[in-house]
């Protein structure tokens, strides 16, 4: 049968106005309050606070900016204020999540840090706690782990927190992708010792951008605040006792998140929906979608995606910006099944590359729960004995179109052309 494009594309995950976020911009010009200062700031974090369960939000420029300042409040915390010109981080390692976006790790960088990645488990596709022991058994003296949620479903925290607390590391979870998911009855972003979520676009909501850092730590907000606005001391004159950063989110961006708020469960709602119509349609084929345990989570189910049984993957070859691949009858690939969804106007995505196999991150050390994997660079290839997770879900999965604007008609062409890839 074939199948003609959709004339308005469907998009992995793409931002959903409701009308009820321009009152609130509109607002803030009316009333001329349109820089760092405002009501939908002070009421954007209040909300926020009030969903997650958290005591402090800190509403700042973006995601990334979260993280920067949630590494150095925790670098500081661990290894004290740096000279200018230096970061917290100097000559530390970090341990952090595997298969992430890279904005989850790289403040580390700017932090002067660096990063050893943990292997992924294949029950959450998060952070394995069983290779954060193994790592922490190769590097004692690390103290400080960053553990992302990846593309919604909360990671196993309890294991890691427990393996944390044995070696007295701090935990800073990245919830940019899983506002709204909970792990036995509590909310991400509230798990780690400081926290993040983001507003950018393909986010479960949005505020165009933005992103928040959240803690129990009101002493920590407070330094974060003050940071994210040029670190300017309490004086008539700019005077500034330490390095500051124009990190602090703008009210008119604070007056979209504000609108999107009380959106975020229907989105959920929608993107659960979106799952579940997936994993009915695709139960004949040969593949798994993205997994969570039911009994200790509920993710925001923001991306919804799939993994090619072993068995069922034809080959496939990925270099460093393309990709080959041999159609084989009753087998398939993420990039056979990307390239057809692409065919009919519609986005996926491949998982997110794992940071160890990133030409900027290669050198760095990578632990996998049997303690190997250290500076491999030979990834790509299928092997009996697979050890390095990671590698695995980046080469058999792929992430399918969730968003929530997406029609049922829509998806089942989308789950047909899957099909067809598998003929
Ligand atoms: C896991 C993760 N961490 C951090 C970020 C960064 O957030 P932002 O884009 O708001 O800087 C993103 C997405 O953008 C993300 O997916």
């Amino acid at each position: 049968m074939e199948i003609k494009p959709f004339e308005n594309k469907v998009w992995l995950s793409s931002p959903t106005m409701h009308g009820s976020e321009k009152k609130w911009v509109d607002e803030a010009i009316q009333t001329n309050w349109v820089s760092t200062v405002g009501e939908n700031i002070n009421e954007a974090e209040r909300l926020i606070c009030k969903k997650v369960g958290c005591k402090n939000a800190v509403a700042l420029s973006s995601g990334t900016a979260a993280l920067h300042l949630a590494i150095k409040l925790a670098g500081e915390r661990l290894y004290g204020k740096p000279y200018v010109g230096h970061g917290t981080l100097e000559g530390q390692r970090v341990f952090a999540s595997d298969i992430t976006f890279d904005a989850t790790v790289n403040p580390i960088g700017y932090e002067g840090g660096e990063t050893v990645f943990i292997d992924t488990e294949y029950e959450t596709w998060n952070m394995d706690p069983i290779a954060l022991e193994k790592a922490f058994e190769i590097y004692p003296d690390i103290r400080l782990v960053v553990v992302a949620h990846l593309y919604g479903t909360p990671g196993k925290m309890d294991e890691i927190r427990a393996v944390c607390d044995k070696h007295h590391a701090l935990i800073i979870e990245d919830a940019a992708e899983s506002l709204g998911a909970s792990y036995r009855g509590r909310q991400t972003g509230i798990l780690g010792d400081y926290n993040v979520v983001s507003f950018n676009g393909n986010k479960i909501i949005t505020g165009s951008s933005g992103g928040m850092l959240l803690t129990e730590d009101g002493e920590a907000a407070k330094k974060a605040r003050k940071w994210s606005t040029q670190s300017r001391e309490n004086a008539a004159w700019y005077q500034h006792e330490e390095m500051g950063y124009n990190y602090r989110m703008s009210n008119i961006i604070a007056g979209v998140v504000r609108g999107q708020v009380p959106y975020l469960e229907e989105h959920i709602a929608q993107k659960k929906e979106i799952y579940k119509r997936y994993k009915e349609g695709l139960k004949d084929l040969p593949i798994k979608m993205n997994p969570y345990n039911e009994e200790d989570s509920e993710p925001n189910f923001w991306l919804s995606c799939m993994i090619v049984d072993k068995n069922a993957m034809c080959k496939q070859v990925r270099g460093e910006q393309d990709a080959l691949y041999f159609s084989e009858p009753g087998k398939s690939c993420p990039t056979e099944i990307l390239e057809a969804i692409a065919a009919i106007n519609a986005e996926g995505r491949p998982i997110w590359k794992p940071m160890h196999m990133q030409p900027i991150y290669r050198m760095n050390g990578f632990i996998t729960r049997n303690g190997t994997g250290r500076g491999r660079s030979d990834a790509y290839i299928d092997r009996d004995i697979m050890d390095d997770v990671g590698m695995d879900i980046f080469h058999r999965g792929l992430c399918l179109p969730s968003d929530n604007k997406m029609t049922p008609e829509q998806q089942d062409i989308i789950i047909e052309v899957i099909h067809q890839c598998f003929n």
